[in-house]
């Protein structure tokens, strides 16, 4: 069975002040986009990943005994905020539970213990996630946008991006995502990461900046990074500005936004 797991973007992300869980509360829209790794998974012996692969977290979730063949063919960058291992661990969640003839119903539990962003990518579409990510609420199909992607060669971890939040321990979390839920399908982004994030990786504000420069309408930060997203016009538009960051000698990819029906 071959599935297409694709990368998200963020339009919004709230991080309130860690949890005593050490875990944050998050509100964010979240939306898939059309940049895909494409996973393969069959029952019985052959080729797998890593076991600390999350695709094979996901199997042995599954199924602790049963043998697997595993191949995935990656496009999307890893440390990114695009969200690559955590739909591929959807993805191995969703073709492994059909082989297995198990229920659906079973998915989103296994999701959150793989990731705080696996649940979402149960769902795909556009979606409100709230809680550590698994509280999800569907939102309608936006009308078709397109972005190109940038990122540089640095890569962010997402547990460091939280502890340059927790560092500044009278910062004000960001409440905007009620808000600009309410103008969809206007957009307008924001991200409590972006600032520390700029500061901490220089050659993260330089990509939004290269962006800009070539033209985007406006910029949004993936997670929290290291990839950056410019809002494009059009297809045709997506794809000049993915070619002046290419030449710039940077990752780039123009992507537009998914509807529910194209994943999963
Ligand atoms: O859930 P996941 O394993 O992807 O999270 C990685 C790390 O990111 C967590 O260990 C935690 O430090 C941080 N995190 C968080 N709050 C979230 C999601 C992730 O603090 N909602």
């Amino acid at each position: 069975m071959i599935l297409r797991p694709p990368a998200k973007i963020n339009f919004t992300l709230d991080v309130g002040l860690p949890r005593t869980d050490g875990y944050h509360d998050i509100d964010s829209i979240f939306v898939a986009v059309d940049l895909r790794d494409e996973l393969e998974i069959e029952l019985g012996e052959g080729p797998v990943l890593p076991e600390d692969d999350l695709v094979m977290g996901a199997l042995r979730l599954l199924d602790l005994t049963q043998a697997w063949t595993v191949r995935l063919t990656k496009n999307i960058p890893s440390q990114a905020g695009l969200g690559g291992g955590s739909s591929d661990a959807a993805a191995a969640l969703i073709a492994g539970s059909h082989l297995l003839g198990r229920s659906r119903d079973i998915l989103p539990d296994l999701a959150l213990q793989l990731g705080s962003d696996v649940p979402f990518f149960l769902t795909g579409g556009a979606a409100r996630c709230q809680g550590r990510g698994e509280q999800i609420t569907s939102l309608p199909d936006l009308p078709e946008t397109w972005f190109c992607l940038g990122k540089p060669d640095v890569g962010v971890a997402t547990p460091e991006a939280f502890e340059l939040l927790d560092a500044k321990p009278d910062r004000i979390p960001g409440s905007t995502t009620p808000q600009l839920l309410d103008i969809l399908p206007d957009l307008q982004f924001s991200n409590d990461f972006l600032p520390f994030i700029f500061t901490r990786y220089p050659a993260v504000a330089r990509t939004a900046r290269l962006l800009m420069s070539a033209g985007a309408n406006a910029i949004l930060l993936c997670g929290s990074g290291s990839a950056v997203a410019g809002l494009c016009n059009n297809q045709g538009h997506a794809e000049g500005l993915a070619q002046a960051v290419a030449n710039a000698g940077l990752w780039s990819a123009p992507v537009r936004t998914l509807k529910r029906s194209e994943w999963p």
